[in-house]
């Protein structure tokens, strides 16, 4: 259990770029950070409008001097600072990712990335490779992958609970634009306009979260080829999309399919993840997060709650409150920027041995996102053909 014990005797100097006070995301950041004291917020180029950016900045108690016009900023007089910041969390729209990250990992900073990484395998290529010259780490934010019962799921499987794994059903469907909402909220606006967000709407904004979870739960597991078809409901989004289904084939005989969607109405947030193996069967909802559904076959359904003893170390090691009181988003968000934290002083320390068997979402989980996206949009602009994926 978690109980605010502190992973590292120091609190890693951080500063944040985007995530200001208008912003869907920033929140959750700050206070997955904050929580168990690993990271002090000191910095940052908060908003697109460094006014605006000033002002929110100085709200959160960043002093004044230290809430920077714009990133480049930040980055250079941080690094002429003897207390400068060591890491930086990047919290903009997915355009600016690859530049933001590029210059911090050149300014000397550990870096946590929003998802998805940038827009070309190439991109994410370079940004791994600059980021092991500069010995620095890319955290990636597939937020729900630090959900202690995701931790359990990969233990199960690990275990062979399941048997040999045939299925992997995903989705992460949700209904809030149904209609052209974008045309009164500048928050989608950016969404599903390409110079923004690339080659892709939900494939990259919704679907990477749980291909992350698979790959989380089944490491092993490697996508042979996929098969993708999109659709744009809403018309004057095309050519992006704001449905799409992918079909995929593993290396291991199995196969997969994933359903991303922003037009299902009625849905909340629609992110589930069903593996299937020859025994028996695992399926986690985000809607209903603390409980784990293990289905043998013949038997009655089991539900496990978290914060149970019964479950894996690995997932009790992510407890927080202990069985009975819900746990979700915030919590998995905080363990992730916990295990950041302790990869990021790891690093610093240069202790291979730690990193080497440390999980978290790193820039190689950053990397296949952007890849499988782009592999996506290859098959479905082909008219929904097989492409292998590497
Ligand atoms: N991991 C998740 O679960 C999750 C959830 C939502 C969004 N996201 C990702 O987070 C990122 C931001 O999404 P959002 O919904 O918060 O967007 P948003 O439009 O609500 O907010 C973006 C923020 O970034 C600021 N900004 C824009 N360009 C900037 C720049 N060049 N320098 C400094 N600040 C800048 C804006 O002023 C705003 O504060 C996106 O990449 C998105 O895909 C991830």
């Amino acid at each position: 259990m978690i109980n605010g014990i502190k992973p590292l005797d120091r609190s890693l100097r951080w500063g944040m770029v985007g995530g200001g006070g208008t912003s869907q995301i920033g929140y959750i950041h700050r206070s997955a950070a904050l929580r168990d004291n690993t990271f002090t917020l000191l910095a940052g180029a908060f908003d697109i409008d460094a006014e605006r950016g000033r002002t929110f900045g100085a709200s959160l108690g960043v002093a004044g001097d230290r809430c920077y016009p714009d990133y480049q900023t930040l980055f250079q007089q941080e690094a002429e600072r003897v207390d400068g910041i060591e890491a930086v969390s990047i919290a903009t729209p997915n355009n600016t990712h690859f530049a933001i990250c590029k210059a911090a990992l050149e300014a000397g900073l550990h870096v946590v990335c929003e998802k998805p990484l940038c827009f070309t395998t190439a991109e994410a290529k370079e940004l791994a490779a600059l980021s092991e010259a500069k010995s620095k780490i890319i955290g990636v934010t597939y937020g729900y992958s630090g959900h202690q019962l995701i931790q359990q799921a990969r233990s199960m499987i690990a275990e062979g609970l399941l048997g040999e794994i045939r299925i992997v059903n995903m989705s992460f469907s949700h209904g809030f634009h149904n209609e052209a909402v974008e045309l009164a909220n500048p928050s989608t606006r950016w969404r599903v306009d390409p110079k923004f967000v690339g080659p892709s709407y939900v494939l990259g904004d919704l679907a990477t979260h749980p291909l992350f979870l698979a790959e989380t739960m089944l490491p092993e597991l490697k996508i042979k080829r996929l098969m993708c078809s999109r659709q744009s409901f809403v018309k004057t989004r095309a050519p992006l999309e704001d449905n799409a289904f992918v079909l995929m084939e593993y290396d291991n005989g199995a196969v997969g399919s994933l359903w991303c969607s922003a037009v299902n109405c009625g849905s909340m947030h629609g992110q589930k993840i069903r593996v299937i193996g020859s025994k028996a069967s695992l399926e986690w909802w985000d809607e209903q997060p603390n409980q784990l559904r293990y289905e043998v076959q013949g038997e009655p359904v089991q539900i496990l709650e978290r914060g149970m003893g019964y479950l894996a170390p690995r997932a009790l090691e992510e407890d927080r409150i202990g069985g009975g009181h819900p746990e979700g988003l915030f919590e998995a968000w905080s363990n992730l920027y916990r295990r950041f934290a302790v990869a990021m002083d790891a690093s610093d320390r240069g202790d291979k041995a730690l990193l080497e068997n440390f999980w978290y979402p790193d820039v190689h989980a950053g990397v296949t996102g952007v890849q499988w996206v782009e592999r996506c949009v290859e098959s479905a602009d082909a008219g929904a053909t097989w492409v292998d994926f590497e």
